[in-house]
């Protein structure tokens, strides 16, 4: 049996399902029972393409007259207008109508502007997420964000647009350099201090299996992630209060992605050195405490991620902050922990920020 855990997701806007398990790809019965429509597009990037993009295509052709596939460029740096109008140049070359599947075939980058482009084309054509990184598997293919960067800012243009299915089959990360997986590892991390201590206890027991790609340590890591999102989203689809505490680090670490420019660090880089910002920002402001934060950055050291932050003025840090969707009148609002498991927006002194990041890039332990 292909299908190892199932994963509900209920929004007000949409009801899924996350399939997780081994041999989805090829599987007919991944594929039964999704929207009808007289064509699929399959969107992915020449390298994952290689890999899965034929198992996935003659599956679909068993359920739509004509499958049709478009590769976009591999890389954040092309996660932009420019790539995103080859996907509506494809859909409109192809004829394709308002019923047509797109189906999203790679990692957070390729399902995120296929999301983008699904939440947009027709004003809205049904799409399922096929996500081949740990990190898209635990994070960016559920709960239906969708979008671009801008080169002021990550994310900032897009859309809420829920998948049809998300298939996260596991047997796709045997192909994931370790660095990429060691970038997934991040999302799963950031699960445990925002929303479950036990979780967290359980990574830190585990984390060599995880970062040695053990099938049944990222079986469970994807199945627990997934039950955390889908918790949290179903609870607050549109991010009008906690589904911020997803973004723990984030705050940092898109900073650090807009300021370094796009693909020089991985998101999932980025991430793990801002939760350890953000947790040492916890404490300075008297949240969780300096233990907490010295426990978290070295369980992001073992996972292979950078603790140490890189090199940009104060002023830098704070204007590229300030950014930040999650910013109200120009205030920075950061998620920060209260205690493990716990977590809650707050705003802190741009004095004290600039002093976090100061110490974090003094620490003689961060690497
Ligand atoms: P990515 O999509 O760039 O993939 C990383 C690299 O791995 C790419 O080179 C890709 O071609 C390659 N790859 C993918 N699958 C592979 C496989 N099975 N084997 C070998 N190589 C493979 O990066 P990512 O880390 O998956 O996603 C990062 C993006 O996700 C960022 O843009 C981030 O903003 C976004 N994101 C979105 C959400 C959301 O809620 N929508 C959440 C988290 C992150
Ligand atoms: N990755 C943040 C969110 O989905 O809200």
């Amino acid at each position: 049996m292909p299908v190892i855990a199932t994963v509900a997701v209920a929004t007000p806007s949409h009801r899924y399902e996350i399939l997780i398990g081994k041999q989805l790809l090829a599987a007919p019965s991944t594929w039964a029972g999704l929207p009808q429509a007289a064509q699929a597009v399959l969107v992915s990037n020449p390298l994952v393409h290689a890999h899965y993009g034929a198992a996935v295509e003659s599956a679909l052709a068993a359920h739509y007259g004509r499958v049709s596939r478009l590769l976009l460029p591999d890389g954040e740096q092309h996660k932009d207008w420019p790539t995103l109008q080859t996907i509506f140049d494809h859909l409109l070359r192809q004829g394709c109508d308002r019923k047509t599947l797109l189906v999203a075939l790679g990692g957070g980058v390729v399902g995120d502007m296929t999301g983008f482009a699904a939440a947009t084309y027709m004003r809205g054509v049904p799409y399922v997420q096929v996500p081949t990184t740990l990190l898209a598997q635990v994070d960016s293919s559920v709960g239906g964000k969708t979008a671009i960067n801008h080169p002021l800012g990550k994310n900032m243009i897009g859309a809420f647009h829920q998948p049809e299915r998300v298939v996260a089959d596991l047997d796709t990360l045997a192909t994931l350099p370790p660095r990429e997986l060691s970038a997934g590892l991040a999302e799963i991390i950031k699960y445990g201090p925002i929303a479950d201590a036990a979780f967290l206890d359980w990574i830190e027991r585990h984390l060599d299996a995880l970062a040695a790609g053990d099938a049944e340590a990222l079986a469970y890591a994807v199945r627990r992630s997934c039950e955390i999102k889908a918790e949290v989203v179903g609870a607050d689809e549109r991010e009008s209060g906690r589904r911020a505490i997803l973004n723990f680090g984030h705050t940092f670490g898109h900073a650090i992605e807009a300021g370094l420019g796009y693909g020089h660090w991985l998101h999932g880089e980025a991430v793990g050195c801002g939760m350890v910002l953000a947790a040492r920002l916890s404490a300075a402001l008297g949240l969780a405490d300096e233990a907490f934060a010295a426990r978290l950055a070295g369980i992001v050291r073992r996972a292979g991620l950078p603790v140490r932050p890189p090199a940009m003025p104060a002023p830098r840090w704070l204007g590229l902050m300030r950014l930040d969707k999650k910013a109200e009148a120009g205030a920075i609002r950061f998620v920060l922990i209260e205690r493990p498991g716990t977590a809650a927006l707050h705003a802190a002194p741009d004095n004290m920020v600039a002093r976090v990041i100061e110490a974090a890039s003094a620490d003689a332990g961060s690497a």
